[in-house]
């Protein structure tokens, strides 16, 4: 289950339908570290990702990362982050065959894979594995002093969580290429002007807002938040004709499903409707 390096709310969701709902906050919980991504914070989201998948309650997931601790006497405040990257220390002295079977069973294709859908809440720095974790996600809300960024090319390496390829299809192939070649950080404004994020709000209200999108989503019927999610990703990975097949045969087959006369009805009786989940 969860380890300290990631601290796992399930916050209920008043009034969805069915009931019991949760939203599922992670909160990356190496605050010291600027809640660098080690082999524990890896294995904590791979499990809580097996937990939430086989769990009908949890409508919406979050990823966020702990708030800084005070300073220490005579020590300087560390800042706010999302995740400074992959644990840099994890790195050294490592060959190919030492890091491959790590990489290829990572959090961050976990977070990529689930069925449900996510959002990075992003405060503070979001650096390489940290960018990586926000683009697993589905939705990306950030603070004003959020930076985001690729600087794998200034430690003689590339981004290793699927970032070249979830970058190029987000913000397109030039401004990916600035960030993975430059290692330049991208400020909040400019992560909105370029669809990294999706919105910007100050750090007091980041926490509201990002929860305010999660419960909206909660309270949609989880079947058919899948198969939106499944729809759109399909986007991704097919041809367009294709996928405006797969989006068709979706839709049609939502004409079978209970919640789709729920939702039709509770409009026409101009009612909440009561989704039932199939
Ligand atoms: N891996 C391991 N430790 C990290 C880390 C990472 N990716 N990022 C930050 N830390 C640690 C620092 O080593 C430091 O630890 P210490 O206090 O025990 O020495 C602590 O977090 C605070 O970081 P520090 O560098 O002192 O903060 P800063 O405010 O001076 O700088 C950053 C902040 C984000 C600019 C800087 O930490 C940084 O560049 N981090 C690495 C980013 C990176 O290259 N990520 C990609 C990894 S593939």
């Amino acid at each position: 289950m969860a380890n300290d390096a990631l601290m796992v709310e399930d916050i209920p969701v008043d009034g969805s339908k069915p009931s019991g709902g949760v939203i599922s906050v992670w909160t990356l919980n190496r605050p010291e570290k600027l809640n660098a991504l080690n082999k524990d914070s890896h294995k904590a989201i791979k499990e809580q990702c097996s937990r939430v998948e086989s769990d009908p309650n949890v409508r919406c997931i979050v990823i966020r990362g702990a708030s800084p601790l005070p300073a220490e006497e005579g020590k300087r405040q560390k800042p706010a982050a999302f995740a400074a990257g992959a644990d840099i220390s994890e790195f050294a002295g490592k060959n190919s065959d030492d890091v491959r079977p790590f990489f290829e069973d990572n959090a961050w294709e976990a977070v990529w894979s689930l069925s449900k859908p996510t959002i990075a809440m992003v405060d503070g720095f979001a650096l390489g594995g940290g960018t990586e974790l926000a683009l697993s996600c589905d939705i990306r809300i950030a603070s004003d002093r959020a930076k985001f960024g690729q600087p794998e090319i200034n430690l003689g390496l590339i981004p290793g969580g699927g970032g070249t390829q979830r970058l190029c299809r987000l913000i397109g192939y030039g401004k990916a290429m600035e960030m993975v070649l430059t290692g330049d950080m991208v400020d909040a404004e400019e992560a909105l002007k370029i669809g990294l994020a999706n919105k910007v709000v100050s750090p007091d209200d980041l926490e509201d807002s990002t929860l305010a999108i999660a419960t909206s989503i909660a309270h949609k019927s989880p079947y058919t938040i899948k198969v939106a999610k499944r729809a759109v990703r399909a986007s991704l990975e097919l041809p367009f004709s294709e996928g405006v097949l797969t989006e068709r045969s979706e839709f049609v087959a939502l004409f079978d499903t209970e919640d789709k006369e729920i939702g039709v009805q509770a409009f026409l009786d101009r009612k909440e409707a009561e989704w039932v989940g199939n």
